[in-house]
C-alpha cells in the first residue's frame, strides 16, 4: 500500500553544471592567513542565531541517507527537487546559501561542486584544507551564523544540505525552520542516518510518485 509509505528521504542536486568561482571570501583562507573573524562570544549570537535555514534531505524508509561517501540511490526527478528547490529566488540579485559538512562536500563530483548559482559553506575543523576560492570554509556553526550575518545582502535564503553530522547538530539550532524531505520507501544499505523526526509534524505532502518501482514523495517538516 502506498500509505504505509515512511516519510523519509532522499537528497538531490548533486548533478549540476560545473561551477563557476565568485568573490566570496573564504573564511578558512582568512584564518589560514592570520585575518580571525572576530570571535563568536564577541557577537551577539541571539542576532546571529535569528538567521533561519531550512534542511533538505532524502530518506531511505529507515532513514538512511548515505553508504561509504554516497548517495545508496539514483533518483533523477529528486535532484531536480533538490536543485529548483536551492536555487530558486524571488530577488534576481540574490542567491541561496548551501551549507554541508567537509564529507558531503567530498562526496559532491569534483566537476560538479561547488553547487552553482548557490553560496557554498563548508563545515571543516579543519584549517589547512584547501577548497576553491568561491567557497566558504568554516570551523563552527557559530563562525557560519557570523558569517552569514556579513553578508546578509547577498543571499537569500539558507539551506543546509548535510550530511548527517551536520543535520544532527542542524536540528539542534532553534533557527532551523523546516525539514524539506524526500522519503523513498524502500529500505537501502546505509551507513549514515537523519536523526530522529520526533517533534516534527508534517505540513504539506507531495502524492506518491514511481520511479521504475521506487516510490517516494516530497514532504515539509515544521516543529510541532
Ligand atoms: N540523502 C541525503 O539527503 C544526503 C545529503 C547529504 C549527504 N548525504 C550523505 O551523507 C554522508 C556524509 O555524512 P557524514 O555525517 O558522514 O558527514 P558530513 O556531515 O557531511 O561531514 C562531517 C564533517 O563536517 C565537518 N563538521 C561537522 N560538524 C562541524 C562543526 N560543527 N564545525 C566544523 N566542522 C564540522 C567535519 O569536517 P572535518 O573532518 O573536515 O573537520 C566533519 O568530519 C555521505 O554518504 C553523503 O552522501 C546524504
Amino acid at each position: 500500500m502506498r500509505t504505509s509509505f515512511i516519510t523519509f528521504f532522499q537528497e538531490g542536486g548533486w548533478a549540476v553544471p560545473r561551477a563557476q568561482t565568485s568573490s566570496l571570501p573564504s573564511v578558512a583562507a582568512e584564518l589560514r592567513a592570520g585575518h580571525s573573524p572576530a570571535p563568536l562570544e564577541d557577537m551577539d549570537y541571539e542576532t546571529a542565531s535569528n538567521i533561519p535555514f531550512d534542511i533538505v534531505v532524502a530518506v531511505d524508509s529507515e532513514g538512511g541517507i548515505g553508504k561509504r561517501g554516497t548517495l545508496p540511490w539514483h533518483l533523477p526527478e529528486d535532484l531536480k527537487h533538490f536543485k529548483k528547490l536551492t536555487l530558486a529566488t524571488t530577488a534576481a540579485d540574490k542567491k541561496n546559501v548551501v551549507v554541508m559538512g567537509r564529507k558531503t562536500w567530498q562526496s559532491l563530483p569534483e566537476a560538479f561542486r561547488p553547487l552553482p548559482g548557490r553560496i557554498n559553506v563548508v563545515l571543516t575543523r579543519d584549517k589547512t584544507r584547501e577548497f576553491p576560492l568561491s567557497v566558504a570554509a568554516v570551523p563552527s556553526f557559530g563562525t557560519l551564523f557570523e558569517h552569514l550575518m556579513s553578508m546578509t545582502a547577498q543571499f537569500e535564503k539558507v539551506f543546509v544540505i548535510g550530511g548527517a553530522e551536520v543535520f544532527s547538530q542542524a536540528l539542534l539550532q532553534p533557527n532551523c525552520q523546516k525539514i524539506h524531505l524526500t522519503g523513498i520507501s524502500r529500505k537501502f544499505d546505509c551507513d549514515t542516518f537523519f536523526p530522529s523526526l520526533e517533534s516534527w509534524k508534517v505540513v504539506s505532502q507531495s502524492p506518491v510518485f514511481d520511479d521504475h518501482s521506487l516510490e517516494y514523495c516530497f514532504k515539509e517538516y515544521v516543529r510541532e
